[in-house]
């Protein structure tokens, strides 16, 4: 029968997570509208796109939130100054640095505050998710398990969590060996893949699966 363009049997929220510059944006681009971009630009806030596809006669909308790796990296860091700069102000009761330690206690409660609410609410309802690294980058690799205890914190144990190892074009650059990959996720209970946003290698497929699995 006749179907409406915007008409599906279910809408799946997936959310991309990962440090800045491993690709996330330019696979989201990829798969969504097959556009790759080799000077695209870290991103500002919080984007998302959709796609529909076909499973078993079903259609699946996926609704895939993209948002910066770096801003976190920057909470992180502010988290740490705020410890020092507490311990200051005990040290520095009576002395000249009260005044800016405390300016800077309040100014840092507010943003890394503001941070946590937008982390809950870029996770919330999440039922899929995509970690990235950047298979050339070791840091990114490291910081994995970071981003999958931040994501275990914000969502339903059930949620379905691809790794991804990202830039299998640039073999010759490999810093992380797939390996290495597939034993983390195996230890995790992850799904595994590497791929290429730029060639479009196992782009649609990680994404399809990740679908497939939440359905
Ligand atoms: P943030 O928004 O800062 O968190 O970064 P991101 O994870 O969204 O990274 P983005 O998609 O912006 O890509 C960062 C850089 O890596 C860009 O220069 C892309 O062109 C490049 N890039 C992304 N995917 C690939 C890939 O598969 N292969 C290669 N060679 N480069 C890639
Ligand atoms: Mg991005």
């Amino acid at each position: 029968g006749y179907r409406a363009e915007d008409d599906y049997d279910y809408l799946f929220k997936v959310v991309l997570i990962g440090d800045s510059g491993v690709g996330k944006s330019n696979l989201l681009s990829r798969f969504t509208r097959n556009e790759f971009s080799l000077e695209s630009k870290s991103t500002i806030g919080v984007e998302f796109a959709t796609r529909s596809l076909n499973v078993d006669g079903k259609v699946i909308k996926a609704q895939i939130w993209d948002t910066a790796g770096q801003e976190r990296n920057l909470v992180l860091f502010l988290l740490n100054l705020r410890k020092e700069s507490n311990f200051d102000h005990g040290r520095a009761r009576s002395g000249q640095c009260f005044n800016l330690s405390f300016i800077l206690f309040l100014n840092l409660s507010s943003y890394t505050d503001r941070y946590r609410a937008i982390t809950s609410a870029y996770y919330r309802g999440a039922v899929g998710a995509l970690l990235v690294y950047d298979i050339t980058r070791h840091s990114t690799f490291e910081n994995v398990e970071r981003w999958l205890r931040e994501l275990r914190d914000h969502t339903d144990p059930n949620i379905v969590v691809m790794l991804v190892g990202n830039k299998s074009d640039l073999c010759h650059l490999v810093a992380v060996s797939t390996e290495d990959g597939k034993s983390f996720a195996e230890k995790e209970s992850l799904y595994f893949m590497e791929t290429s946003a730029l060639e479009a290698t196992n782009v649609e497929i990680a994404f399809a699966e990740v679908l497939t699995q939440i359905y």
